[in-house]
């Protein structure tokens, strides 16, 4: 991509998109950022007091599903790029509330191709569509997902982003329209709303709450820093093949209740707790419906043809990440208040 041009950014407030944002308003001085985001109960402005007054950097309150704004928009910014991340992200909640995730990820999406059809830059731009490693399904003990790996997704959420990713492949094929997909797995660090598993067991922890863990705790996932996600986003928006999908994982596979003795252990360390006792705040709770088994991501592709590859290893990246909610308190405190407690109590009262 050439200089000066101007990149819409979806989703800029919440976990990884802030990450992302801040990276390209950093990095880039010649491109104008524009961060589009409704903030929901997930986005949060309180991520980016370090860059909402550069020069570079346009933040946008708005919806991607309301049709005629984005279509606004568009006609005035006629925005040579868009990176987007904007979706509901949550597999519980999607189990919650499915047409909310029908409605922001699929409607959403397609909203956005249809603008950036009539109003982008279609000849030297690109519509990069950031998606998940769920979308292929579950894995048994053994295999990594691919790039050619089926679609067979299980959840609303996964379903969702499915069907998403392939909006964004018929755009390309039907209407010529430059797209990029990459498929991801699990992410953690800094500024994670805390109802995924990092940060709410960080959170419960470090208030003494009882650890809700599904099932018997023996699901893995695939944990990638969000630094590295987002330097994976950068390497794949400018030199990534048009029409081209690339897995990103952290190579990083843990069951899930491993991963909670460790938070727990290195939680005791750092609250001078004796050892052993955030552990015993751990409950076994009734599992999540239709809760995937295990994902694993090869993300090959990526590494030999662009030259990406992790850079942190996870005990450093966790503990960096455990030591910035322990300083972040207010941060965890204004998002974990209000809204938040009634979700708390749908979700893991009577489990
Ligand atoms: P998040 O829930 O933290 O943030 C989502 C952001 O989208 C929020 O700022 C929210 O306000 C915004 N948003 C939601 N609905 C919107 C709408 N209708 N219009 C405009 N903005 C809206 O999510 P995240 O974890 O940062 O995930 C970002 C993207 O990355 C998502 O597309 C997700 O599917 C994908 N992804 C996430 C992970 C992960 O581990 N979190 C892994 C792989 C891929
Ligand atoms: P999550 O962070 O919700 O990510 P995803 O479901 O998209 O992989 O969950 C990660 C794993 O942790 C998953 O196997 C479900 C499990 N989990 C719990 O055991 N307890 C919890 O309270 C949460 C939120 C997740």
């Amino acid at each position: 991509m050439n200089n000066q041009k101007k990149i819409l950014i979806t989703g800029g407030a919440g976990f990884i998109g802030s990450h992302v944002v801040r990276r390209f308003v950093k990095e880039y001085p010649q491109y104008s950022i524009f961060n589009l985001d409704k903030l929901t109960y997930a986005g949060n402005l309180e991520n980016l007091t370090d860059i909402e007054n550069a020069p570079n950097y346009t933040f946008v309150k708005g919806d991607i599903t309301d049709e005629v704004f984005i279509a606004e928009l568009f006609e005035k910014h006629k925005f040579d790029g868009v990176i987007h991340l904007a979706a509901e992200s949550h597999v519980d909640r999607s189990i919650l509330f499915p047409l909310e995730f029908l409605k922001t990820n699929i409607l959403g999406t397609a909203i956005l191709l249809e603008a950036f059809k009539k109003f982008g830059n279609i000849s030297n731009g690109l519509f990069y569509h950031i998606s998940t490693d769920e979308v292929y399904g579950e894995l048994e003990n053994e295999g990594k997902f691919v790039e050619t790996t089926p679609y067979s997704p299980n959840s609303p959420y996964s379903a969702s982003k499915a069907s998403s990713d392939h909006f964004v492949r018929a755009y390309h094929r039907t209407f010529g329209i430059p797209v990029v997909v990459s498929n991801c797995s699990n992410n953690y660090g800094s500024h994670q709303f805390p109802e995924k598993l990092i940060p709410l067991f960080i959170n419960n922890i470090q208030n003494n709450l009882p650890l809700p863990v599904y099932g018997k705790g023996v699901n893995v996932r695939d944990w990638l820093w969000v630094e590295d996600h987002a330097r994976a986003i950068d390497v794949i928006f400018h030199k990534g093949k048009i029409g081209e999908t690339y897995n990103i994982g952290g190579n990083n596979e843990w069951k899930n209740i491993d991963l909670v003795h460790l938070m727990c252990k290195l939680m005791d360390e750092k609250l001078a707790r004796k050892p052993h006792s955030s552990e015993k705040l751990i409950t076994y709770v009734k599992d999540r419906a239709g809760h995937d088994f295990r994902y694993a991501i090869d993300s090959t592709k990526l590494m030999t043809e662009l030259g990406w590859k992790p850079s942190v290893n996870f005990e450093q990246g966790l503990s960096k990440t455990i030591d910035w909610y322990l300083n972040n308190l207010q941060w965890l405190n204004n998002v974990t208040s209000g809204a938040y407690k009634n979700y708390y109590k749908v979700q893991y009262s009577n489990r």
